[in-house]
């Protein structure tokens, strides 16, 4: 009786080793797009590093499945990233898109995640209008309006009246303008003026120089991540935190990645943003040690966060749906809670976007690093551009 039941039970173990096996030799194949190489190649290094760290403390196997994370470069160019796309659906038969550094690289992307119903998990971009551009988009990044809105309701209150404001030419710096500025006007405050940069190599002087002549109290910046160590520089070149002119911004001015090579210009800088490498909690302590430890000590930023995040949605997603692909995929994706290095986290299921905390934040030296110290919090923010 007992050798019958152990041979039986010996039975069992083969089989499901079998099995397992046979399973395990099917892909979930993750297409991950970013731009490694160019101006923006700072998002590529950052998500890409996010992504593998998520891979390795979870295992590369799910729903059954050999996770395989195919990453291409798409050098921050729209067309490239559609063709990479295209080729990546059509070829590779991948699960999942992934990854967009920019906002025109999604939007350029959204018919093909549409076309193919491949689920398309936006990890960088933060255009307020690139979930309504296909249905098969997620977002685990942030959107602009989130972070404009809760900078413009922190200033009336911190002795700033008149302020002017600087963007990024393009989909997320248009969204920070407005919602900024409609927020201010509500509230009482005053925008002296409206700039705007070009994306690509832009020269800040002749726009500083004209901010300084209209002397706001503050100056109200979005660039994108990478680019505000050369609008910080010459901004202190030109003397204008001397003038009196304070420097006020989404967190992407203060991006963790280069903050602190900065400089002193950037200390007392307030920010607001949904993720700064300092966030107290344990998870977040955890999640900086890793990536600091496999990646020679760079630090994580908002860009990873927003990549490790968008694996974790895609890798429950798949072990809900053993591997899944296409709608079914997709409806796993929707209406994820959960704890991010951020905070907490939500996946609207109606909306496909994320849901978290804005904190406000001020930059200051802690162990003789700069750091964003997160200092008031707005809970469970909604992106106040779907409310319209
Ligand atoms: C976008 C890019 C960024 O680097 C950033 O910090 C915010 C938004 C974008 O193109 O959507």
């Amino acid at each position: 009786m007992q050798k019958r039941y152990f041979l039986s039970a010996l039975m069992v173990g083969l089989l499901s080793a079998y099995a397992s096996n046979a399973l395990a030799q099917e892909k979930f194949k993750i297409g991950l797009i970013l731009p490694m190489t160019g101006p923006f190649a700072s998002t590529g290094k950052q998500i890409e590093a996010a992504a593998r760290l998520y891979m390795a403390q979870n295992g590369d196997t799910v729903g059954g499945k050999k996770v395989e994370l195919i990453v291409k470069d798409d050098t921050s160019a729209p067309d490239v990233t559609k063709r990479i796309a295209q080729e990546l659906v059509v070829n590779e038969k991948v699960n999942v898109l992934a990854g967009f550094g920019l906002t025109p690289l999604a939007l350029a992307t959204a018919p093909i995640a549409t076309q193919s119903k491949t689920p398309m998990v936006v990890m960088a971009a933060a255009t307020s209008s690139i979930t309504q551009a296909s249905p098969y988009v997620v977002r685990t990044s942030f959107t602009l309006p989130q972070a404009a809105v809760a900078m413009a309701d922190w200033v009336p209150n911190n002795g700033i009246k008149k302020v002017v404001t600087l963007v990024s030419d393009y989909g997320p710096g248009i969204d920070a303008e407005k919602f900024f500025k409609d927020r201010l006007l509500f509230n009482g405050g005053q925008v002296l003026e409206t700039l705007r940069v070009p994306l690509r190599n832009p020269d800040f002087a002749p726009f500083l120089q004209k901010v300084r002549d209209l002397k706001p109290d503050a100056l109200f910046v979005f660039v994108p991540s990478g680019a505000g160590a050369a609008l910080m520089k010459q901004f202190a070149e030109r003397g204008m935190d001397k003038a009196g002119i304070k420097l006020i911004g989404t967190g992407d001015i203060t991006d963790d990645d280069i903050l602190n090579g900065m400089g002193d210009v950037a200390n007392g800088v307030v920010t607001s943003h949904h993720y700064s490498a300092s966030h107290n909690s344990p998870l977040n302590k955890k999640f900086v040690a890793a990536f600091e430890k496999a990646n020679a000590g760079l630090r994580p930023n908002f860009m990873a966060v927003g990549g490790y995040d968008g694996m974790r949605v895609i890798y429950e997603a798949a072990r809900a749906t053993k591997g899944g692909s296409g709608d079914a995929l997709l409806t796993a994706m929707k209406g994820q809670l959960f704890e991010s290095p951020r905070g907490p986290m939500f996946i609207d299921a109606q909306t496909r976007d994320v849901v978290h905390n804005i904190y406000i934040r001020r930059v200051e030296k802690v162990g003789g690093q700069l750091y964003n110290q997160e200092f008031d919090t707005l809970k469970d923010v909604k992106d106040p551009g779907k409310s319209k």
